[in-house]
């Protein structure tokens, strides 16, 4: 049969061409608010944004306000000033994130202190992170992978044995609970994205959010030029401490005002279309399903699996065969792809070590010299080497329909795995 064949080898595709939709949908709403303060002639810091901000807030049950940002990455920055993270203090992080959850870091001549992470879950493996701890390390970053929570009870105690901050990099995470409380709300501070893959999308940009006022003060400072007055205010233009600039535009934060009122709608169909291919693909060959451990919600942001390389005949090779894997997913009309190839000790910054200035902190002090040897991380190397994961595919608009083809191609090209 035709449908059987790998489209790779000249069959019919899976997922017929069209049938997948764009992220994020667009309606009237979002026209709305965004020709709204066009037509009020408000571009920066206006109606929306300080709504936008209040609204955040309420969203995520704090009561503190959060502060809009052009980026995720602006905010985790924001997140390593508030608590104070200066040079040569160390900060824990896992070794597999996206590589802005530690360059923030950098900025400052932090040290990022790499722990690698637990297979089942793909977050950091909070068993190894007291080793890890010296009388220099000053915070734990703890990146919700994939939008399913790190174990915050353990991130908890270990910070609280041990005098540590906690910055959440929840960038993935918007609506993942642990034990029925939302990530964001757990630590001393934490940074949400709002770039174009996230669950919620702005195009481009961030928040800034923090426990308690001081904290929020302190990052804020970064945010708008070290100024200590909000922009709508007159301001003294006086640099009161270290600052760039992050803030965003009253464009973006009106599409970001009309996504997140329609958040929780799409958090929701997304549970639906993942648990639906979840089940379709339970006896696909040489898949490894994601875990959700008790107690934890995830919020399905990247859908990843892993092939069980050695059942396939290629644990030598792992990463060749898992891209031969994905170019046939793809020619079936899969969107899928390797989020990351690279545990981000390995990267390039890490490996030089050319991202603390003119060589400081490594300069000034010898004592202590981080591991970023690729071999010390073999569980992040291994799950860089064999998995693949998928966005939107799972996101509305895109439906059960959708799921149920990307499932079918899963099994049509695993049950063909011999033939690649
Ligand atoms: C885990 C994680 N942290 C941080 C970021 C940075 O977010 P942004 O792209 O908004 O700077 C991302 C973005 O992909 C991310 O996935």
């Amino acid at each position: 049969m035709a449908r059987n064949k790998l489209a790779l080898l000249g069959g019919e595709k899976a997922v017929p061409d069209g049938l997948m939709k764009s992220w994020p949908p667009v309606d009237q709403t979002d026209r709305d608010l965004i020709l709204g303060s066009l037509d009020r002639k408000e571009y920066t810091y206006g109606t929306n944004y300080k709504l936008l901000e209040r609204e955040f807030s309420e969203w995520l049950g704090i009561s503190t306000p959060s502060v809009f940002c052009n980026s995720g990455t602006a905010a985790l920055h924001m997140a390593v000033v508030a608590c104070g993270c200066g040079v040569g203090d160390e900060v824990i992080a896992p070794a597999y994130t996206w590589p802005s959850s530690v360059t923030c870091c950098l900025h400052h001549n932090v040290i990022p202190v790499f722990v690698d992470i637990e297979w089942s879950t793909m977050n950091i493996d909070v068993d190894r992170i007291e080793a890890a701890i010296t009388p220099r390390t000053k915070a734990i970053i703890a990146v919700h992978l994939h939008g399913l929570p790190v174990n915050m009870d353990a991130i908890g105690r270990i910070a609280k044995k041990h005098k540590l901050l906690v910055i959440e990099d929840c960038c993935q995470a918007h609506g993942a609970t642990f034990k029925g409380q939302k990530v964001g709300t757990f630590g001393d501070c934490a940074a949400f994205s709002c770039n174009h893959n996230k669950l919620m999308c702005a195009g481009e940009g961030g928040f800034f959010v923090a426990a308690n006022e001081r904290l929020l003060g302190l990052g804020k400072t970064l945010w708008y030029f070290g100024e200590n007055r909000p922009p709508s205010e007159d301001g003294d233009f006086h640099t009161y401490g270290m600052g760039w600039m992050y803030r965003s535009t009253e464009l973006v934060a009106s599409f970001a005002r009309a996504q997140l009122a329609k958040l929780d709608g799409y958090i929701a169909t997304i549970a639906e279309n993942a648990g639906r291919f979840h089940e379709l693909v339970a006896d696909c060959p040489h898949l490894v399903r994601p875990q959700v451990p008790d107690g934890m919600v995830t919020n399905w942001y990247n859908y990843t699996v892993r092939f069980d390389m050695a059942a396939l005949g290629h644990a030598h090779e792992p990463a060749a065969f898992r891209n031969k894997i994905v170019d046939a997913l793809r020619a079936e009309g899969v969107q899928t792809g390797v989020w990351q190839g690279w545990p981000v000790p390995k990267m390039t910054v890490f490996q030089a070590r050319n991202g603390y200035g003119k060589g400081c902190p490594w300069s000034c002090q010898t004592e202590s010299r981080p591991d970023y040897s690729p071999a010390s991380f073999p569980v992040a190397q291994k799950h860089a080497d064999c998995h693949t994961g998928m966005t939107f595919p799972l996101r509305p608009p895109n439906g059960l329909e959708l799921a149920e083809r990307v499932a079918e191609a899963f099994h049509k090209v695993l049950g063909n795995a011999d033939k690649l």
